[in-house]
């Protein structure tokens, strides 16, 4: 595969001081990889790449499996962005990682709450994000995903997995969608030079602003408005979007509730289904 990692980082270095790409064959994980050479103290800011992880993560503790270590082109794009953030409130930025991403791509890509890039109801990318507390502060180790308290330096891993080809199943309920399936002409490379400078000037100007600017453009691409969905904590309702901290609103049968914890998952139910208690 040739990767531009040149004209990536001629891109992003003027915008990014000490700024590298890296392109490995092979890691057990990106994010594992980034998030161990910030334990080490190696703070400056990377995009790292793999063609093929051997321990994938996904969110709530799952594998994310890729079919590499073959020969060609991967089918999935997975890399992850490591840089040292202070924004003043990090609620929300998972949110403003798949929104840029999708923009990168196609204008036909939804969002799902809180991590996730949907087409046509599939999953076709998965964000996993990742902290640990700078020198200085009294953070959690970097364990605690992205809830921290306001003025906080952290070193975040921003991880994303995109599915370019077909892949199978795995497991899942419904076959993931691929990028090619709506942009033909477009592979792992190509995908990650649309995507790497506009994520990173996505993350620094949610360092400045927080979630706020990308709200409206965020409800745009919500997969979920208007949706019954089913969450993990048993309870159900009806999505109404996102509030001004990303937070997802659900109308419930026991009123409105703000879901933050990225702990839930939320699933949505077919359309035309009926909610199981009163009506919300
Ligand atoms: C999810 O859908 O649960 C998140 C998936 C995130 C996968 C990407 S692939 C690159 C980076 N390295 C990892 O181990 N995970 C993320």
């Amino acid at each position: 595969m040739k990767w531009q990692a040149e004209a990536i980082w001629e891109q992003v270095a003027p915008e990014l001081s000490r700024f590298t790409v890296e392109i490995f064959p092979e890691v057990d994980s990106t994010n594992s990889e980034l998030m161990r050479r910030a334990k080490a103290g190696q703070l400056e800011p990377v995009l790292l790449v793999a063609e093929h992880q051997t321990a994938g993560r996904g969110r709530l503790g799952r594998t994310w499996h890729d079919e590499g270590g073959k020969r060609g082109a991967p089918s999935v794009l997975m890399f992850s962005l490591g840089l040292s953030i202070c924004p003043q409130d990090w609620s929300g930025l998972s949110l403003a990682v798949g929104l840029s991403v999708a923009e990168s791509l196609h204008p036909d890509l939804r969002l799902k709450w809180p991590n996730d890039l949907w087409w046509q109801e599939r999953k076709l990318a998965g964000i996993l994000i990742e902290t640990m507390a700078l020198a200085g502060d009294s953070g959690d180790g970097g364990q605690g995903g992205v809830g921290g308290a306001p003025n906080r330096a952290r070193y975040a891993v921003i991880g994303i997995g995109i599915n370019i080809q077909p892949r199978t199943r795995e497991g899942l309920a419904t076959a993931p969608a691929w990028l090619q399936e709506l942009s033909p002409d477009i592979n792992a490379a190509t995908a990650l030079q649309r995507i790497a400078l506009n994520l990173v000037r996505t993350v620094q100007q949610f360092e400045q602003t927080g979630f706020v600017p990308f709200r409206a453009r965020f409800s745009q691409r919500d997969a979920l408005a208007g949706r019954l969905v089913n969450l993990s904590d048993g309870t159900e309702g009806r999505a109404l979007g996102v509030d001004e901290n990303g937070a997802l609103t659900v109308q419930t049968a026991a009123g409105m509730v703000k879901i933050t914890s990225s702990e839930i998952s939320v699933r949505p139910q077919a359309a035309g289904a009926s909610p199981t208690a009163t009506s919300i």
